[in-house]
């Protein structure tokens, strides 16, 4: 394999080597590669679905999409996403953090693209954590996060995780909210955490943690959503067609534990309780979070 370093922070081109051939050994190469630039891109592959799952299976469990359908008899755990029946990933994210085992690797088949536009940029979220300061960093190891599943019309749909989740394999920490799905600091007002939710979530997009990809057709790209998050950039017309492998997941874990209670409103049924109604919700679906050692 011939490895090409795309940027600074993440992010590399493999050649000679054919997706479809790949043993348990070269399956290994890979994931080390993958550890080390977090997003990688396989151009002319042309997998078709089968082998694609083939190659995906390598690399743990998968599953289909839980709120996308899926076209492929012979191929379940593949969906196919095509911009114009409504599906631009134009908010930084990673994959599926409403569920509380979220995706580990999204292994991604550029079916069709245009012939100018629709790149996507990855963002290293080790870095994004690393850079904060101390204090701020502090603040963040303390903290959880809700995340829903409204950009999929099912906000009822909503899990916690922490702030900072730390990868199981590295060792290393990592920034875990997202733009996306990410909708409250759990421990924070509604004031406060749309203001750190709102540094967050700009400052994860920052360009030196990032590497932009220009696609062509039967590129295989894997990354790592544990440790990155990703954007499309929606400047196209024509039509963009992708097919994914999701690896499932593991429950994230916290890089220390929370430090403070969730966040519960002194004065009730005020105007603006609202704000806290989606949070008072999900506390209530899930008691045992009050119930901790927390402060
Ligand atoms: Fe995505």
């Amino acid at each position: 394999m011939e490895v090409v370093q795309l940027a600074g922070s993440l992010g590399a081109e493999i050649t000679g080597i054919k997706l479809g051939d790949v043993n348990e050994t070269s399956a290994d190469e890979i994931k080390a590669l993958l550890t080390e630039h977090l997003v990688l891109f396989f151009p002319e592959q042309f997998l078709d679905p089968k082998t694609h799952v083939a190659f995906a299976r390598h690399f743990g469990k998968l599953e289909g999409h839980p709120n996308l359908t899926n076209p492929f008899i012979d191929a379940p755990e593949i969906f196919e996403l095509a911009a114009t029946r409504g599906g631009i990933a134009d908010e930084w994210h990673s994959d599926l953090t409403f569920q509380a085992e979220p995706s580990i690797f999204a292994i991604l088949n550029m079916v069709r693209c245009p012939q100018v536009g629709g790149d996507t940029i990855w963002a290293n979220m080790y870095k994004a954590f690393d850079e904060l300061s101390e204090p701020l960093q502090d603040l963040c190891l303390g903290l959880t996060a809700l995340h829903d599943a409204d950009p999929h019309g099912k906000s009822e749909t909503m899990t916690t995780h922490p702030v900072v989740r730390v990868h199981p394999e590295t060792g290393r920490k990592s920034l875990f909210v997202n733009e996306h799905f990410t909708r409250r600091i759990v421990e924070l007002s509604h004031d406060e955490s749309n203001m750190l939710l709102g540094y967050l979530t700009k400052w994860v997009s920052n360009p030196r943690f990032t590497v932009r990809y220009n696609w062509t057709e039967g590129t295989i790209a894997m990354w790592d959503n544990r440790c990155t998050q990703h954007y499309v950039i929606n400047d196209f017309e024509e039509e963009r067609i992708i097919q994914r492998a999701t690896v499932m997941g593991d429950q994230p874990q916290a890089a220390e534990p929370p430090r403070w209670r969730p966040y519960l409103r002194s004065v009730k049924h005020g105007a603006s309780s609202r704000l806290d109604r989606q949070l008072n919700t999900f506390l209530g679906l899930n008691p045992q979070m009050l119930e901790t050692n927390r402060k």
